[in-house]
């Protein structure tokens, strides 16, 4: 069994291609794994320095990772605010930091660039503070996708350089766990490229959509006019569309689309209502246990409290042992 780390950012709804991507790894891993799933909220402050709702989006994050499947019985599912220790380690860090090579991240450099106004230090250490994250439960195995790689090899680094510096064998090296090609990539409704919330209204379908907003954003996918000779190639926004049924309906829907789009007898709006119909089933349990979450905040605080007590627990032994080995003795 290997210890799994993996910071949730509090952004928002979890939508189908968050689903069928991270977020179904992450239910995978908790089956056999040693998981500590956390949401990121102090990084979050990197950007947003005086957040308006804060909580609230912490709350919708972990609303919905609860509801698509993830289960604090088997994983460790806690704040990241809520572990104090995490930001000890993250100032021990720090001082084996250098100005240099934080400056050369490539997140750093894109957020420099888009907030210029706020170009503040915890922007640039960033990666300290995720590397904290992990190597204080000491991480094998980080579930992210390719955009974290650059900050995973400064984990790397910062995790070697401490066992250097202090001449222990202590943190291992955490890797990136990459379920790549496996992954499904879901495609958006505009017609192009992959589902995302920041690509438009109407492009991503969030798991906490209710039926007559699924039917109407499917409805609108983009298509085009129609195939004209049997067996032609589709287009990308209909080829999007068999995509989405490939993985969302049953093996016979897609057949038979399949066959009327060769046969040049497709109908794109009896596709479209039938893969509505199929994704609402896919949704309906994930959104009925959003509703029934949302009104428990009995069970909410439970989760919470009893995961940064886990979390804890991993968190000050490590804090423990890397003040012993730096020299912090008690008097
Ligand atoms: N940087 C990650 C992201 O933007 C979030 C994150 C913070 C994280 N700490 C982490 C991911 C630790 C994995 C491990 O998505």
């Amino acid at each position: 069994m290997e210890t799994v780390v993996s910071g949730i950012r509090p952004t928002g709804e979890l939508h189908l291609g968050n689903y069928f991507g991270a977020v179904k790894n992450f239910i995978q891993m908790q089956e056999t794994e040693r998981c500590f799933f956390f949401i990121a909220d102090y990084h979050s402050l990197t950007t947003h320095p005086t957040p308006e709702n804060l909580h609230q989006n912490v709350k919708r994050v972990l609303i919905n990772y609860l509801a698509a499947g993830l289960d604090p019985e088997k994983a460790t599912l806690y704040i990241q605010s809520d572990v104090p220790e995490v930001t000890e380690l993250y100032l021990l860090l720090n001082m084996n930091a250098y100005l240099g090579e934080l400056m050369r991240v490539t997140s750093f450099k894109e957020k420099a660039r888009k907030q210029p106004n706020n170009v503040n230090a915890g922007l640039l250490t960033y990666p300290v503070l995720m590397a904290a994250d992990i190597i204080i439960h000491k991480a094998a195995k980080v579930p992210v996708g390719k955009d974290q790689e650059q900050h995973l090899e400064m984990t790397r680094t910062f995790a070697n350089r401490f066992n250097r510096m202090y001449k222990v064998d202590y943190f291992p090296e955490p890797q990136a766990y990459n379920f790549g090609q496996e992954l499904i990539k879901i495609p958006g409704l505009d017609g192009s490229g992959k589902m995302g919330k920041s690509e438009g209204e109407g492009n991503a379908i969030f798991l906490s959509d209710p039926p007559e907003v699924i039917r109407k954003k499917v409805m609108r996918a983009v298509t085009d006019t129609g195939p004209t000779q049997p067996n032609q190639p589709k287009s990308e926004p209909v080829q999007n569309l068999f995509t989405l049924l490939s993985v969302l309906s049953s093996p016979d829907t897609l057949a038979y689309f399949e066959e009327q789009y060769n046969k040049c007898t497709i109908r794109y709006g009896d596709l479209k209502k039938q893969l509505a119909e199929d994704i609402i089933q896919i949704n309906a349990p994930m959104r009925e246990k959003m509703l029934q979450l949302e009104k428990d905040e009995i069970y909410l605080r439970k989760v919470v409290t009893t995961g940064a007590e886990k979390a804890r627990e991993s968190a000050q032994k490590t804090v423990r042992e890397v003040r012993e080995i730096i020299g912090f003795k008690s008097f």
